[in-house]
């Protein structure tokens, strides 16, 4: 039943990316290479959060959709980035050639940062019916999960840490910037357009903060134990290059261990909710437990 619903989801919002995106014509390359690194299939589970806040409180897609596409973008950014040469140095993402391999590395940089800052002009420009007051709120806050104490600030430490032995907490501001913040974003803009209460914020931030972290860990251990026609990218990625991953720390087993105690948590922050209002937050929760890419 979840899957039906992702797929659902994910059908909804690739065609909006593609309204969006089929709106640029020129630089082509740049034009070209941001289709070709949004559209291909990656899982949309960032803009589908959003999208699962705004059903939880009956509110209009329509709402959401553009901040939705744009985080999706920023994410899809962050990959194209990620897997320069200068960074993970990675050849093959969600099936299909790495960016900067297929259009080359300084390319590759430029549909990167285009893909970030056009990210901010979809929410002005796309976003109907949501006041300009909640917008600059969004807006911030896009601003800093994706940023120096966000998102980037993650993959700084992240590259630091190649070849060394680092702290658990260092471990932990690595995992929940780098992938962390950028799963948060769209549950707490949610909660923003839907003026949740503040124990609602809590809740549904610290669910984002589970899953998030659940996430990562799950992709750590799929860098090991994952196939490359399922997870679309090399595995033996992080171990290549010596980065600190929950499997590097702390074991295979063990790492299967915190997940799921992870996983078990994200289920139990959401009781403030109704049970049938929150069930397809569970079984996500325990989706990311056991996805296979
Ligand atoms: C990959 O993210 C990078 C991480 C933060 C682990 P996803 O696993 O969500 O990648 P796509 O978007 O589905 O390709
Ligand atoms: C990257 O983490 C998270 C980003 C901010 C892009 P990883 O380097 O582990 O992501 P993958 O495994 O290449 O998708
Ligand atoms: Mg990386
Ligand atoms: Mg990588
Ligand atoms: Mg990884």
């Amino acid at each position: 039943m979840l899957k039906s619903y992702l797929r659902e989801k994910r059908e909804l919002i690739d065609k909006n990316i593609e309204i969006y995106l089929n709106k640029l014509e020129y630089p082509t390359v740049i034009a070209e290479g941001m289709k070709y690194s949004v559209l291909n299939g990656g899982k949309r589970l960032r803009p589908i959060l959003l999208l699962m806040i705004l059903e939880l409180y009956g509110k209009s897609l329509e709402l959401g959709l553009p901040t939705a596409v744009a985080i999706e973008l920023i994410h899809s950014y962050s990959l194209v980035h990620d897997d320069l040469p200068a960074l993970d140095n990675d050849e093959y993402r969600r099936g299909k050639l790495t960016t900067h391999k297929k259009f080359g590395e300084a390319e590759a940089i430029l549909i990167g940062d285009a893909l970030l800052t056009h990210s901010f002009s979809i929410v002005t420009d796309e976003t109907k019916d949501v006041s300009s007051d909640k917008l600059v709120k969004i807006i911030g806050k896009i601003s800093r999960y994706s940023g120096v104490n966000g998102m980037i600030g993650g993959q700084m430490i992240d590259i630091e840490s190649e070849k060394k032995l680092v702290s658990f907490d260092t471990l932990k501001y690595i995992h929940t910037n780098k992938t962390g913040k950028l799963i948060k974003l769209p549950v707490e803009i949610g909660t923003i357009i839907c003026e949740s209460s503040q124990d609602e914020f809590k809740a549904l931030s610290k669910y984002a903060e589970l899953i998030g972290l659940a996430f990562q860990i799950k992709d750590d251990i799929l860098d090991i134990e994952g196939d490359f026609e399922k997870i679309g990218k090399p595995v033996g990625s992080d171990v290549e290059l010596e980065k600190t991953t929950y499997p590097s720390l702390f074991g295979m087993e063990e790492s299967k261990k915190i997940l799921k105690s992870t996983i078990d948590q994200a289920k139990e922050v959401l009781n403030i909710f109704d049970k049938e209002k929150i069930e397809n937050f569970i079984l996500l929760a325990e989706y990311i437990g056991y996805r296979e890419n």
